[in-house]
């Protein structure tokens, strides 16, 4: 593959310079007071003087059930000034937003001014940098945005994902052998919703699958730091996870760079040329493939399940006409939407919603209550897996950043659901879910069900 030269370029990857690790707890501290020492002080003040968007921030009783809320946001308006700068309810609103080229995600830490500019120059560092920091695609603008993502966007192709579903199967059927042993009620989280995904994702990045339990547990610390405001003990777990995911991965590389194999990362690794990614870009391409190749669908199952257990005659339905399932996937992103927010900055001057909004205006949209508007959706807050524009959310955001993922993910929660229930037909949660205590992404870490 490639040149001589190529073949040098992938033997002696140009390596970050390792910062010192003496000033290792200084840039830990850096990182967190600006990244949430601070906004957690600030989100606590709004939060007081009643701003419902730092509540819902704040507050984890209330992203329980966070769906009056918007409402009342709804009530406000199509875009309402908030604590996280404007944000938007409205199914029209959040969609223009996400697909004007006038908004983007780009936060560049080598433009931040000032101390605060400084503070985080300082506290960069590749080994605990998440999968919502530069440069992973999901917070880069076009032209970069677009190099990214056509590397990765080939293994995603419907033929390509169409591929993996033998697999999918074969892997949900073993998983539900395990569980069908189990006396008393298992958690079905544990032992299916969450396993399922990074045995897919495994798979498709050349990952070794007895990694597994590694990377459940890594990412399960790491996945808060797509929150701003954590404490602090939370935090130094999420770096935590993320210094032994970098870690995993360099070696990763390596192996991959000495012993290729046919999957995405082998050819990431193997770029020749004017292709070839930086160290950095790798990790963050990677890092963002993997985390969230499995922290996502694990929440889209799992909330799946308790809205069938608590409509029983549509899972009795769906037993009868399996055709049902793709649809009721649908239902499931719409309904209680596994990815609740994400954000955009005005790159230019942009009318919305009839408001002129400056550049570097900040928009939250909230996903969540968009699939819940009541001028696309009939009786939104109903649970109907037949509901015919059910795929019109937003569950998957839109626009250049549209989920790369989305076709995988339908339909591993489709082949999930379909298997679970020929399976175990008299499937029940059996005792209290609880759910994971994350703003952005929201399902449940416990799930007590009974096979029946
Ligand atoms: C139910 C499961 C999933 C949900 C709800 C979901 C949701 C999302 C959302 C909302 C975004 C865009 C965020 C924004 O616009 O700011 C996104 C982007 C992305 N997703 Fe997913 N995702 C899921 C599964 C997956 C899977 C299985 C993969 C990969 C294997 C994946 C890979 C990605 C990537 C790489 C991006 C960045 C795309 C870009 O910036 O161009 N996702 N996802």
């Amino acid at each position: 593959m490639g040149s001589p030269t190529t073949d040098l370029d992938q033997t002696a990857p140009v390596r970050e310079p390792s910062p010192s690790p003496l000033l290792r707890p200084a840039r830990t501290a850096a990182r967190y007071a600006v990244r949430h020492a601070l906004p957690a002080r600030y989100l606590a003040r709004a939060a007081r003087q009643g701003d419902p968007v730092a509540r819902l921030m704040r507050d984890p009783d209330l992203r329980q059930q966070p769906y009056a809320l918007y409402e009342q946001l709804r009530a406000a308006g199509p875009l309402t000034p908030s604590a996280l700068g404007l944000v938007s309810t409205s199914h029209a609103v959040v969609q223009d937003v996400l697909r004007s080229d006038r908004f983007g995600v780009g936060f560049d830490l080598a433009r931040v001014p000032g101390r605060i500019g400084r503070v985080l120059r300082f506290g960069d560092e590749l080994d605990a940098s998440g999968v919502a920091e530069r440069p992973s695609m999901l917070v880069v603008d076009p032209p970069d945005h677009t190099r990214y993502r056509r590397l990765v966007s080939r293994a995603f192709t419907p033929r390509a994902t169409a591929a993996f579903e033998p697999m999918i199967q074969r892997t949900a059927d073993a998983l539900l052998d395990d569980l069908a042993g189990a006396q008393g009620p298992v958690d079905l989280v544990d032992g299916f919703a969450a396993q399922l995904p990074v045995l897919v994702i495994a798979e498709l990045l050349g990952v070794p699958t007895d990694r597994r339990a590694d990377f459940l547990r890594w990412g399960a610390a790491a996945a808060a730091t797509l929150d701003a405001g954590l404490p602090l003990r939370r935090y130094l777990a999420a770096e935590r996870g993320l210094r032994a995911m970098h870690g995993f991965l360099r070696q990763h590389f390596d192996r991959l760079r000495r012993d290729p194999g046919d999957d995405l990362v082998s050819r990431l690794v193997g770029l020749p040329g004017e292709e070839a990614l930086t160290e950095r870009e790798l990790h963050a391409t990677v890092m963002l493939l993997l985390g969230a190749g499995f922290e996502t669908t694990v929440n889209l199952i799992g909330n799946a399940v308790v809205a069938l257990d608590a409509h029983r005659d549509q899972w009795d339905a769906l037993r009868a006409e399996p055709s049902g399932w793709a649809n009721a996937v649908e239902e499931a992103l719409r309904w209680d939407s596994p990815v609740q927010l994400t954000g955009r900055t005005a790159r230019a001057g942009v009318e919305v919603a009839g408001r002129r909004l400056p550049p570097g205006t900040r928009v939250t949209v909230l996903l969540g209550a968009a699939n819940r508007d009541p001028g696309v959706f009939p009786d939104p807050a109903r649970f109907d897996v037949t509901r015919a524009n059910a795929r019109e959310h937003l569950a998957f955001s839109a626009g250049v950043h549209y989920c790369v993922g989305a076709g995988l993910a339908r339909l591993e929660a489709e082949v999930a659901l379909r298997v679970l229930s020929e399976r175990f037909p008299r499937l029940r949660v059996a005792g209290r879910p609880v759910r994971r205590d994350l703003r952005t992404l929201r399902g449940f870490e416990v799930l007590p069900v009974s096979l029946g």
